[in-house]
């Protein structure tokens, strides 16, 4: 299914909409979610807890939002945590010179290129404004942060344009109070800020995103610990700087070097199952190892976790060996002391991170579910990370039937996220529910009033059968168990 075709039924069914969508001069990249939306979302998070956070024993922190100017001098943002632009002399419209060049080429252009070699790349390769066809030069940068002001003096601070910051702010603090020793994961889920120049294709690139962030802090001398062995036959794609592709486990990728320690292999696989626990499959998943020149300012070693989506490989979660750049940046700003004890040694914590774009990954889980079949179009997602779980009709709107629906529909939403419907015929009210991703329908027919059965409806199969309500309870319990019960992952 094209993008353009999910967006529409992301939509119609309330998963998504642009935000205020009345008003026609809203800026781009922002997006409210409906209530399908924010139930996937939140499926999609508590997921990631089971499988990434709580399987690895991390913690998890909330932070604010908004953070003083200080901890974005120490962080690098201020400096480095810029966008090319160029601005049309002409016309005066405003464009990203790396994309134009790749729209024009078909090529990737470095991240880390100069702004006059990005002036150069455009006159080789014959790029002009968009809007009224005049050469365009001048690349300069512009600062993705949104800056705001605290209180009547406006004291300068920012929207945080990464959820981490706070987890390295808070580290020695927590590292404290919670009695934990290294390695140690601390994540946070939460939105991000980022004035992107040209926010772009729906959820793939908001101004305002949501991120689930996992922040490793560990001692760079034990990052081949055997605690990570568990991890070491798990095999994972590879998308390698020369542009060949590998498939290694990850014991190989650290003999490779692919991987720099096995602590960073160990965490890709784990974030690499919790995408297969979201159902998108091992190959249509890989990492792509970034070169020097298009590594963030703060990486050593980056391995992008990149979907296959119609259109191409999207980024979704972006993994970085961050070494000490934070807490040392941190420390020197602040003043403060970042080493922690680690058996006895002084140590400044590494960091290898998780960076998982929410909104994305639930574009990715929507598209990679999409099955169609003539007019049937079906959102096969995984039935525990469905927004509503099962959808309750009455056959016909007379001699009874809505009353018993309602009384099944009303004891149902006690226990699952259920939904009502009698607008329609039964075909529609299917139909509707298979867009919507519903993995049960539960129909209350003439039968039902003679033996307090119902018909439960399977969505992937369209098999039908009669159950008593008191069973169906526990088919619907069983059908949307998470996949982290009672499974083993690669924990350490
Ligand atoms: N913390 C890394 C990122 O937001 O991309």
């Amino acid at each position: 299914m094209s993008f353009d075709e999910i967006v529409r039924l992301g939509q119609q069914r309330g998963f998504f909409f642009k935000t205020a969508e009345s008003y026609p001069n809203t800026p781009a990249g922002f997006l409210d979610y409906g209530p399908q939306g924010v139930g996937l979302k939140n499926r999609m998070v508590e997921l990631w807890r089971r499988v990434v956070v709580k399987r690895d024993g991390m913690l998890e922190i909330d932070g604010s939002q908004i953070l003083p100017r200080a901890v974005f001098e120490a962080s690098g943002h201020l400096s480095s945590f810029t966008d090319p632009f160029v601005k049309c002399a002409k016309c005066g419209s405003v464009f990203r010179p790396d994309k134009l060049i790749e729209e024009k080429t078909g090529k990737g252009v470095p991240e880390k290129l100069g702004d006059a070699e990005y002036d150069q790349e455009m006159e080789r390769s014959g790029v002009k404004c968009l809007k009224c066809g005049s050469r365009l030069s001048g690349t300069t940068r512009f600062n993705m942060m949104f800056k705001v002001g605290i209180g009547p003096a406006q004291e300068e601070a920012y929207l945080r344009p990464e959820t981490c910051q706070s987890i390295f702010v808070d580290f020695p603090l927590l590292f404290k109070t919670q009695r934990v020793k290294l390695p140690v994961g601390i994540a946070q889920v939460g939105r991000s800020f980022r004035n992107e120049i040209a926010p772009r294709q729906a959820l793939i690139r908001l101004r305002e995103l949501n991120q689930a962030e996992v922040e490793v802090f560990f001692n760079p001398k034990k990052a081949d610990d055997p605690r990570f062995d568990a991890s070491l036959d798990k095999a994972l794609s590879f998308r390698l700087p020369d542009g060949t592709d590998a498939r290694m486990t990850v014991g190989e990728a650290r003999e490779k070097g692919v991987v720099p320690h096995k602590l960073a292999g160990h965490y890709l696989a784990l974030i690499a199952g919790f995408y297969e626990d979201a159902g998108i499959g091992p190959d249509a998943i890989r990492f792509r190892v970034l070169a020097e020149e298009d590594r963030a300012f703060y990486s050593r070693a980056a391995f992008d976790l990149e979907a296959k989506l119609s259109w191409g490989w999207v980024e979704l979660v972006a993994c970085n060996y961050r070494g000490d750049f934070d807490l040392g940046g941190h420390a020197r700003v602040s003043g403060s002391n970042f080493t922690v004890d680690d058996d006895g040694e002084k140590v400044l914590p590494h960091v290898f991170e998780l960076s998982l774009g929410i909104d994305r990954s639930m574009f990715a889980v929507m598209e990679s579910s999409m099955k169609g079949e003539g007019e049937r179009r079906v959102m096969a997602l995984r039935p525990y990370l469905s927004p509503t779980q099962v959808c309750v009709f009455p056959l016909v709107n007379k001699d009874g039937l809505q009353e018993g629906a309602r009384r099944v529909y009303e004891d149902l939403r006690e226990s699952f996220d259920a939904f009502y419907d009698e607008s329609g015929g039964i075909g529609r009210r299917y139909a509707r529910a298979d867009e919507a991703a519903v993995p049960a329908c539960v129909t209350f027919d003439y039968d039902s009033l003679k033996d307090g059965t119902v018909t439960l409806r399977d969505r992937d199969t369209r098999a039908q059968e009669r159950v008593s309500v008191p069973e169906l309870r526990s088919r619907l319990a069983e059908l949307t168990r998470s996949p982290a019960i009672g499974k083993r992952g690669p924990g350490r």
